[in-house]
């Protein structure tokens, strides 16, 4: 089947690891895995890290890339598939689609039958497709994690990123008076006309806010802390921009703020997700669709870093 792979590891140009080409059909290692049939899947900035080998090791490649997908099931139904997987072999005890298991860029992906999610129909695939990773993180990142409920303001930084674009259209969704930041005026655009207040990063806010969506990293990290109301949660699921920031402890005693790390979410905050999206018509922001015959365009896009909202593929083009 064709499918899009790791068959190298490029730390400077990881474009250049990227393979296109035949692979193996995915083979169901238990009869609690299930083989589905790929409808649409969306890139994520962990497909750029795998090609850069941060993740990976060498004796794992080939490795099909991806962590998105939504399609069809082995019984007919639509579903989505929740890509974090038990591993044992893992430190952390699981593992995202494309580390140790094959990815979903692919016409199938075999994946545990725990791991479907039903795909509400008022979703087409590619809106479901970038729900799994980028838009989940988001949701856990505000609802379990910064306890946005308490909170009447948010700032999220780097707002273009698949997570940051998420991030504040569900903080909008939650009724929140939402700040994002952006080094892009174009973006700084595109995120006020979804309803937030653009500026620019390291701008004053016009007030302190109770929780902070950090995907970005070292670039931004001074900013949140100086940006957060006291008790604030400052949290944190990526470093796009460096992951060894200066903090200042000072603040983060005297504010008593607390800066929490998290990843991916849990399968039972992917179907709350998805009924909310159902629920209240919030559609993922999506920067563009690429049939998957033009995939290499597609990571192109992503690695431009100009992207707002999330990279798709189509897979029936
Ligand atoms: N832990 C998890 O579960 C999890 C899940 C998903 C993603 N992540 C991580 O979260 C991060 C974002 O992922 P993504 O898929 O949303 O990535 P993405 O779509 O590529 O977005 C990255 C964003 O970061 C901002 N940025 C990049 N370099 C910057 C710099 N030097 N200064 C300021 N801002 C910068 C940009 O925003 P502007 O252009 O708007 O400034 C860019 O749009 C990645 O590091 C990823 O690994 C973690």
């Amino acid at each position: 089947m064709r499918a899009a792979y790791a068959s190298k590891f490029d730390d400077d140009n990881p474009l250049a690891a990227l393979a296109v080409g035949d692979r193996p059909e995915p083979v169901p290692p238990g009869d609690d895995w299930v083989t589905v049939e790929v409808r649409a899947s969306s890139l994520n900035h962990h497909d750029l890290w795998s090609l850069r080998g941060v993740g990976l090791g060498a004796g794992q490649l080939p490795m099909i890339l991806g962590c998105d997908a939504a399609g069809i099931d082995d019984r007919g139904n639509e579903v989505v598939v929740y890509p974090v997987v038990p591993t044992p072999a893992d430190p952390r005890g699981m593992s995202i689609l494309s580390e140790h298991h094959q990815g979903t860029f692919a016409e199938r992906v075999a994946v545990p039958r725990a791991n479907l999610v039903p795909k509400p129909a008022e979703l087409s695939f590619a809106d479901a497709a970038c729900l799994p990773t980028a838009w989940l993180t988001a949701y856990r990142m505000l609802t379990t994690k910064g306890r946005v409920d308490e909170a009447e303001a948010v700032l999220v930084q780097g707002a273009g990123g698949g997570v940051a674009t998420a991030a504040v259209v569900l903080a909008l969704a939650l009724g929140k008076r939402v700040y994002a930041t952006s080094r892009d005026a174009a973006k700084r655009d595109r995120i006020a006309e979804l309803g937030a207040t653009a500026l620019e990063p390291g701008a004053r806010l016009p007030e302190r806010v109770g929780v902070v969506i950090e995907t970005v990293g070292a670039a931004t990290f001074d900013h949140s802390l100086k940006s957060a109301a006291a008790g604030a949660r400052i949290v944190v699921s990526g470093a796009t921009a460096g992951h060894e920031p200066k903090v200042n402890l000072r603040r983060v005693f005297a504010m008593q703020l607390e800066i929490l790390g998290t990843s991916m979410g849990s399968a039972a905050e992917l179907a709350d997700l998805l009924a909310l999206c159902r629920d209240r018509s919030v559609r993922p922001v999506i920067d563009s669709v690429h049939g998957f015959s033009a995939v290499e365009q597609a990571f192109a896009r992503l690695h431009s870093g100009a992207v707002f909202g999330k990279v798709v593929l189509d897979h029936t083009r």
